[in-house]
């Protein structure tokens, strides 16, 4: 390794149970205390990790510190990038780096759905490794796209050296307000969604509004349903400004450029988002706990989202549709604010039926599921409770149950003539 590669940016020493100790790298923290007996030893350790997500504007303007500041120390970034991103925006990350006096090397990276596997993950791990660019393990890698290439990359970093920190700058929607800053790192196997994985959040989340001008509707559209998902269990108010903007929001991209009314809104509307986002997954990083309000919309369609060859965000407000029907079977909420989740779905041109959703059986069997994968006991299924913006978990939910709101949710459809102004399948 050359001297100009020996990257040592944050040697700190720092005080801990009276030894001054050499810290690996700067995100990270731990303890632990042993007990001992004459039969043994038991360790009790703690790990804290410390990690940002910051709103920016202008990333790779030139004038932008937020990176700078980053790679600066290490006179150089090592960045794995999204393929069709680096099409994009590939002349203007190189720019800004030149810019900035800091080498860039960078990896693009095909990130489809197909590509989230662990061979991907092993591609990333060579390039990064001590056989590629030698990244240390308190060198941030510098990750640039979308959700899937936030799980995959992550879980990358998450295995070189067993732990690397990684900056996320998140250019979807979805990787803004949920896969990017989220802990959970994963791939696809055997035809199971996001099977294996670590927990490895990004060091530091950028998200930057004014790229998601670049996204097809089609993929913009999931991180809609994710943010309706954070309104409707967790925040009436940001509900409300959905209603506000309507439509619009797909067309602008939650784009739209200050100083304007509609940019005050868009930006309000992410930042609401990560507010909830971040407010119940700060707390539970590890997810030890399974009250989740986020996990809404994701009890059902994981079964019959691959079933149905659904588009994610589709058999997400699906399942939302369905789960409002269902909260006012159950007496939880009132005919109109299910009424209004119903009417905003549609607005949004974001599904509420498909067939799939009348098969109790794949129901059944996505519960089964869903039970074993939320610790065993109980299925923990968030619903609207009470209000907009608040909920409760559903623990037992019955074949009786599920034939009723079925028949509800069929007819409500019904009336509404189509599944919500789009096709699930191609929108
Ligand atoms: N880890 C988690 O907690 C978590 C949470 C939610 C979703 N996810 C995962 O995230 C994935 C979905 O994320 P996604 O919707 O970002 O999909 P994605 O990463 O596939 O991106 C969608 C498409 O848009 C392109 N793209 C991204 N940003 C762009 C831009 N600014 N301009 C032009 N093209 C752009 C990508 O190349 C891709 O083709 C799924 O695999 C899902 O399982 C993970």
């Amino acid at each position: 390794m050359s001297p100009a590669r020996v990257h040592n940016a944050s040697p700190s020493l720092t005080p801990a149970d009276g030894r001054e100790r050499f810290v690996t790298s700067p995100y990270y923290r731990g303890g632990g205390r042993v007990d001992e007996s004459a039969q043994g030893f038991t360790v009790h350790a703690e790990f804290h990790l410390q990690c940002e997500v910051r709103l920016v504007s202008g990333v790779f303007d030139p004038a932008s510190p937020d990176l700078a500041e980053v790679y600066r120390p290490f006179g150089r970034c090592v960045a794995i990038v999204d393929e069709h991103v680096h099409r994009v925006y590939g002349d203007a990350i190189a720019a800004y780096f030149a810019g900035c006096g800091i080498e860039l090397l960078v990896m693009v990276c095909r990130a489809l759905e197909a590509d989230k596997t662990l061979s991907t993950v092993a591609r990333i791990v060579d390039y990064l490794g001590p056989n590629g660019r030698e990244v240390t393990r308190n060198e941030p890698v510098l990750v640039i796209g979308g959700g899937v290439l936030s799980d995959t990359a992550g879980l990358a970093c998450a295995l070189l050296h067993r732990r690397t920190p990684y900056v996320m700058v998140a250019t979807s929607l979805v990787a803004a307000i949920d896969a990017g800053p989220s802990p959970r790192t994963c791939v696809n196997t055997d035809g199971l969604k996001n099977s294996v994985g670590a927990y490895h959040p990004p060091a530091l989340t950028l998200v930057d509004r004014s790229l998601f001008v670049t996204q097809s509707a089609k993929t913009f559209r999931h991180g809609l349903a994710e943010v309706l998902k954070m309104a409707i269990v967790d925040d009436e108010a940001l509900f409300t400004l959905l209603e506000e903007r309507g439509p619009d929001l797909v067309t602008s991209r939650l784009a739209s450029a200050p100083p304007s009314a509609a940019a005050a809104t868009d930006e309000a509307i992410i930042y609401r988002t990560l507010r909830s986002y971040l407010g119940h997954e700060g707390p539970n990083m590890f997810e030890t706990y399974q009250d989740r309000p986020h996990a809404f919309g994701h009890t059902w369609s994981p079964g019959f989202e691959p079933a149905a060859r659904l588009l994610h965000g589709h058999a997400v407000s699906i399942e939302m549709a369905f789960s409002a029907t269902m909260a006012t079977v159950m007496g939880w909420i009132s005919a109109s604010d299910r009424d209004r989740i119903l009417n905003l779905c549609q607005r949004l041109d974001l599904a509420i039926y498909h067939p799939v959703i009348t098969k109790v059986d794949t129901l059944t069997r996505a519960q089964q599921a869903m039970r074993a994968k939320r610790g065993g006991h109980a299925l923990w299924a968030p619903l609207p409770r009470a209000a907009i913006g608040q909920c409760d978990y559903a623990q037992d939910i019955s074949d009786e149950l599920l034939k009723e709101t079925i028949e509800t949710h069929r007819g409500l459809c019904t009336a509404r003539q189509n599944s919500g102004g789009i096709d699930p399948l191609l929108g």
